[in-house]
């Protein structure tokens, strides 16, 4: 029970290592739509160009580290419970189980934003037309290739949707926050005296995926509303929005 315990703890901080790792290669990534619609559109098919053992590898290694990441944690959770007596609890078993708790929850609020976000923009099931924006914008050879910036701007333009991407990269950086420094004492190597500094850097960490993230929404949203002008203003005019509706086949009923 202890060994298997053990073993889980070990997953749990191995994967979210792994989780830590990705979250900032992808942030690093979406900013360069900041630079435009040539630098990300070139991006994302350098991405989806790659052998295809490659990248369906990766993409199965990381939904597998999300879904390893996710049962090692519920399960350490429900053997808490069943460990610990109802009464007599001493102060620290309590302020673990809420923190364990609080990390329960953000985690499932995420995994529920990861769901929506794989429909959004990798699977484009939520808005189909995305999976109709071409353009040789960005393109290695002059051929048509997906236009990631067009699918971003249009994405973000919704206000409701770039609020719930802004509020779960709020709870993202919470988990991260204290997940971070949690890895290093779950694979033994945080000591008493670097426990303090971990922590800290855990929180500078988790900041800087918060504001990474959120300045792509929170870009688009300012200058639809207009605020400050990030973006070529053309993709914020009536008809880039009107030719975006018009080729949704759910849009199409005359
Ligand atoms: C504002 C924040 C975010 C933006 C703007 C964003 C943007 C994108 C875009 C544009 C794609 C599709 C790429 C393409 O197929 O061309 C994508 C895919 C993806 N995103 Fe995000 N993302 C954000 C946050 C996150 C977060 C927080 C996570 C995970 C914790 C995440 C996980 C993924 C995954 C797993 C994929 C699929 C990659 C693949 O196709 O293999 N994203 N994201």
């Amino acid at each position: 029970m202890f060994s298997s315990s053990l073993g889980k703890k070990y997953l749990m901080a191995l994967t979210g290592l792994v989780l830590i790792g990705f979250v900032f290669v992808h942030m690093a990534g979406n900013l360069q739509v900041l630079a435009g619609q040539a630098q990300i559109n070139a991006y994302a098919h350098s991405l989806q160009s790659l052998p295809w053992f490659i990248l369906w590898g990766s993409r199965l290694f990381l939904l597998a580290a999300v879904l390893i990441h996710a049962w090692t944690a519920y399960s350490l959770i429900v053997e808490n419970r069943k460990a610990r007596p109802d009464s007599n609890e001493v102060e620290v078993t309590k302020r673990a189980g809420l923190a364990s708790l609080r990390m329960g929850l953000t985690g499932s609020i995420i995994l529920a934003f990861i769901v929506f976000h794989l429909l959004h923009f990798t699977v484009r099931t939520i808005y189909p037309e995305y999976a109709e924006m071409m353009t040789t914008v960005g393109s290695p050879n002059e051929s048509e290739i997906h236009d990631a910036f067009l699918m971003i701007i249009s994405g973000f333009k919704h206000d409701i949707i770039s609020v719930f991407y802004v509020v779960a990269m709020a709870l993202l950086c919470a988990h991260l926050a204290h997940g971070f420094s949690s890895v290093f004492q779950s694979i033994g190597i945080r000591s008493e005296s670097w426990r303090a500094k971990l922590d800290l850097i855990g929180v500078g960490y988790a900041w800087l995926i918060f504001i990474g993230f959120s300045i792509v929404p929170l870009s688009v949203l300012a200058q639809k509303h207009g605020i400050y002008e990030f973006y070529d203003p053309s993709f914020f005019s009536q008809e880039v929005d009107d030719e975006a509706l018009s080729t949704n086949p759910l849009n199409n009923e005359s």
